[in-house]
């Protein structure tokens, strides 16, 4: 007797919703809270003719964390025009796994820790430039001083001079219409001078120009400043081991995305970090009085260790994570959850939805740093870096502007925060920013 076995089922979702893309933008928490709660965790909406199936649940987080390798390939969502076709976020499966074999030891935990003197340095820096008394906005700022830190620890950019002329170029780049061109095929034609492609192409090819002077300084001997960068050390590697380096073409591509993708994460989390650190007092005040007691200043290795500036780092990253889902698309078909899903269709795991679960945060929506000091939670319960073989490249160095930014702005400047009304997440490309910036005033220095 032969036993027919019925294939698991597919995971269930809306048909058709035309509201769902305007829905999810207003309110990505919200929008998934509800599917879930109607078809059940997995389930899957369409967009763009492509099927994500989407999880929040630490089961299903778990299973795509920890995936066979090669479940999944390379991205195909028109994002290669904008960061190039060997751009960590858009290759996968052999030429992903070699680029991160390669950059992962760049980026390790002791180097990023050594990093610690000119992340202080920077904050400082930007900071003294704040006019006094004046209304601004946090986030200004915080973009200011992660471009820098990328600038000069990644790519060994140290003169002011050559920072503002490369900002100055990324942000043409930036603005160019790269990010619209991603994701409308038709924009994509070269229509004259002012078409959004011809300011896209030219901005691209400055840009990369840059890069490439760059490479070409670092592979100099007599570049003593930038020695110690990430860039020079694929720079270098390139005479030495033909096999584990990359081209120039390639270190372009990287350089880039690590640009895009660590640039405003970074930056919003700062923003976010004074938001709540003005919003709750009590929280600012044990914040303080930890740092006074435990990390005398200069002593940057010291704040790795103080556990409430670890817990309100951790809730900063939880309540409004920067990225709110990470996304892998399946080159194989694949079981998530007891349902089966396709080769093609894109396997999401949503940080909101678990950062959000009441059975594991209560009360998700107060931000409360305590939690992290009640109980300790899994990598697929809370993952703002993502996880598995593609979590955040730049996690030792988000993490590091993280503490020792909010710690030395606390500690060094009186400033006056808008906390008038709550403020809300809104999109900054891919990324969850403050709404507004976070309106702030710098009155006065502490400690002077
Ligand atoms: C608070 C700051 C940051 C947050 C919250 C953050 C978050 C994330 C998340 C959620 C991902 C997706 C991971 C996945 O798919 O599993 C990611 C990827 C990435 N991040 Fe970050 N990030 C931050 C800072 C940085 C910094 C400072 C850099 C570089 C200097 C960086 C470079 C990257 C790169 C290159 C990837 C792509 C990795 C890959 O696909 O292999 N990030 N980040």
């Amino acid at each position: 007797m032969s036993i027919i076995q019925t294939p698991p089922a597919t995971p269930l979702g809306p048909r058709f919703d035309p509201l769902f893309v305007p829905r999810y933008l207003r309110d990505p928490v919200k929008c998934y809270q509800g599917l879930a709660e109607k078809y059940g965790d997995p389930f899957a909406v369409s967009f763009q003719g492509k099927r994500f199936v989407v999880t929040g649940d630490p089961e299903g987080v778990k299973e795509i964390f920890t995936a066979k390798p090669r479940t999944f390939g390379k991205m195909d969502m028109g994002s290669e025009l904008m960061l190039g076709e060997d751009s960590l976020l858009v290759s996968g499966g052999e030429v992903h796994e070699r680029a991160r074999r390669i950059l992962n030891p760049a980026f390790g935990a002791s180097r990023m820790l050594a990093y610690g003197p000119l992340v202080e340095e920077t904050v400082l820096d930007v900071f003294s430039r704040v006019p006094l008394g004046r209304a601004t906005t946090a986030l200004a700022w915080t973009q200011l001083i992660s471009m820098e830190v990328i600038l000069k620890t990644v790519m060994g950019i140290m003169r002011e001079r050559e920072i503002a002329d490369f900002v100055e170029c990324f942000q043409r780049f930036h603005g160019s219409a790269g990010f619209w061109i991603t994701f409308f095929p038709f924009l994509r034609r070269d229509l004259g001078a002012w078409s959004p492609w011809r300011r896209f192409s030219l901005a691209r090819q400055a840009l990369y120009g840059k890069m490439r002077e760059q490479i070409a300084a670092r592979r100099r001997p007599e570049d003593f400043a930038g020695q110690h960068c990430v860039l020079a050390q694929l720079a270098q590697r390139k005479e030495q081991d033909p096999e584990k380096s990359f081209t120039d073409e390639q270190i372009c591509d990287h350089l880039f995305t690590i640009l895009m993708a660590g640039h405003e994460s970074t930056a919003s989390g700062l923003a976010w970090g004074i938001y709540w650190m003005y919003r709750h007092p009590e929280i600012r005040q044990k914040l303080l009085a930890e740092l006074d007691e435990k990390a005398s200043p200069g002593d940057l290795d010291a704040l790795s260790g103080l556990p409430y500036l670890d817990a309100f780092c951790k809730e900063t990253l939880r309540i409004h994570p920067m990225i709110p889902d990470v996304a892998r698309r399946l080159a194989v078909p694949f079981t998530l959850r007891g349902r089966r899903v396709e080769a093609g269709d894109i396997l999401v795991a949503s940080i909101n939805l678990a950062h959000h679960r009441p059975d594991l945060y209560p009360e998700p929506d107060r931000f409360r740093p305590e939690r992290f000091l009640e109980r300790s939670f899994n990598q697929y319960e809370y993952f703002p870096f993502g996880g598995g073989e593609r979590y955040c490249l730049g996690r030792g160095l988000g993490l590091l502007e993280l503490k020792i930014g909010l710690a030395t702005i606390i500690r060094r400047y009186e400033l006056e925060v808008d906390i008038s009304r709550p403020v809300r997440p809104t999109w900054n490309d891919a990324v969850r920013s403050p709404k507004g910036g976070v309106k702030m005033k710098v009155v006065g220095l502490r400690n002077p």
